[in-house]
């Protein structure tokens, strides 16, 4: 991983290190027995090569592998103290004009760090025109929003801190307000020396904090890594679907099931017209970003305007339901799934849950009046 050994370390590092074990140790008993590996690489489990997918499972299996570490920036290094801040801003309300909503208001932590609304709901009750989408795992994405307008999880601050539907903030208002706060001063002061409390300090607070937002090991993980109790056979097939006939993989890949790309997977059209918006490219017309997978189940509804309320409406939707049109993702072809195939789906989503630590901060309070 030496991509990403600047980065902070992640929980699961240790059962990283013990996966590897177990595939060099599998792959010890392979070379004994000389197992038929039929020509797979010989650290894959051989499978039943009638089983729909087989061989694209074993070798696919291995490009889900979760990261050892996170990778934080170097204009904005990692430091437990900094992450910390960040938590707090992200939890504290006195962050919107009104003092009523958080950053947390819509990333809720048990919705999946969503907010369960078709779209969001901002400060006045002002309507968001999209959903909120999830922040985690926002470390290894190369851009941010829907339509990927942002780079960088620094720059996307300043969205909704003053976007009128959201948070509708005045950002030097924000700062004399943080620094009235001294626990905020003291720690604006120790971790941004000579910096002060600006937009760019909370930012860089926030964004150190949102990169420690990873989403825990899964069955999904343990089986990956090596484990093959770990997933049932229902969910085994799923997984054989979605990297195979389903092709859910073409744009869901990697660890966190997203390539960082935009496609138009052929919803219903609306006003919003996606990444072509900034981009004025006609293939980019109804383009929205992939989303990750992972818990997924606590996520809905879906889509980048949660008209989707169900997952298995959404497999409906890949299955037979989307629009023909100019923009649409070649990836995009009629599945012929049948019920049987969507449950293995569905059963396989489930598997990429995670039980999470929610850990809401303390807020320091504003310093007495004199
Ligand atoms: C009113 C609800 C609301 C509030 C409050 C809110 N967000 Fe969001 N957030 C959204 C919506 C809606 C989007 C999608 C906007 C878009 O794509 O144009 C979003 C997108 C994001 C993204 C991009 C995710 C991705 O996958 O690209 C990040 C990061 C984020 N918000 C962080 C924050 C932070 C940090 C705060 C607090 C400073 C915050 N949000 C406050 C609703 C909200
Ligand atoms: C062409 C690329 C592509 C393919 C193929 C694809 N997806 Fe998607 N998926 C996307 C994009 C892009 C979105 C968001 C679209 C939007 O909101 O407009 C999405 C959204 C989703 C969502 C909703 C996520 C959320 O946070 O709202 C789920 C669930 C999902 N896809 C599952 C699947 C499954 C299962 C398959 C295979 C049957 C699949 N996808 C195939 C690109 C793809």
């Amino acid at each position: 991983m030496g991509l990403f050994n600047k980065g902070s370390p992640l929980k699961s590092s240790t059962l990283s290190a013990r996966c590897l074990l177990a595939i060099a140790t599998a792959c010890l008993a392979q070379a004994i027995a000389a197992a038929p590996c039929n020509g797979t690489p010989c650290n894959e489990t051989p499978c039943n090569e009638t089983e729909p997918g087989c061989e694209a499972t074993s070798a696919a299996r291995q490009r889900f592998q979760r990261p050892a570490t996170i990778p934080h920036p170097a204009n904005n290094p990692y430091s437990e103290a900094r992450a910390e801040l960040g938590r707090q801003l992200f939890f504290d309300p006195r962050l919107s004009r009104d003092n009523d909503i958080s950053c947390a208001t819509c990333h809720q932590p048990a919705l999946g760090w969503e907010d369960g609304r078709a779209t969001a709901l901002g400060t006045d009750s002002a309507r968001h025109r999209r959903h909120t989408p999830t922040i985690h795992n926002l470390a290894w994405a190369p851009a941010l929003l829907w339509d990927g307008r942002t780079p960088t999880l620094e720059s996307q601050v300043w969205f909704p801190l003053t976007a009128h539907d959201e948070m509708a903030q005045d950002v030097r208002a924000l700062a004399e307000e943080l620094a009235a706060v001294p626990a905020y001063a003291e720690a604006f002061a120790a971790l941004f020396p000579g910096r002060g409390i600006s937009l760019i300090t909370v930012s860089a607070a926030i964004a150190t904090f949102e990169r420690t937002v990873v989403t825990g090991e899964t069955a999904f993980d343990r089986w990956v890594a090596g484990d093959d109790s770990a997933l049932d056979d229902t969910a085994k097939r799923g997984f054989a679907l979605f990297v195979g006939k389903a092709r859910c993989d073409s744009c869901h890949s990697g660890w966190n099931f997203s390539d960082g790309q935009f496609h138009d997977i052929g919803l219903p059209a609306g006003e919003d017209v996606g990444r072509f918006m900034f981009t004025r490219q006609e293939s980019d017309r109804f383009a929205f970003k992939t989303p990750g997978l992972r818990n997924i189940t606590l996520r809905a509804p879906y889509m980048h305007d949660g008209s989707i309320a169900t997952l298995r409406q959404v497999l409906e939707h890949y299955n037979q339901g989307f629009q023909q049109r100019p923009s649409l993702s070649s990836h995009m072809q009629p599945l012929h799934l049948d019920t049987s195939e969507i449950n293995d789906l569905l059963h396989f989503l489930e598997a990429l849950d995670s039980d999470d630590d929610i850990v809401v901060p303390q807020l320091p309070p504003r310093a007495p009046a004199p």
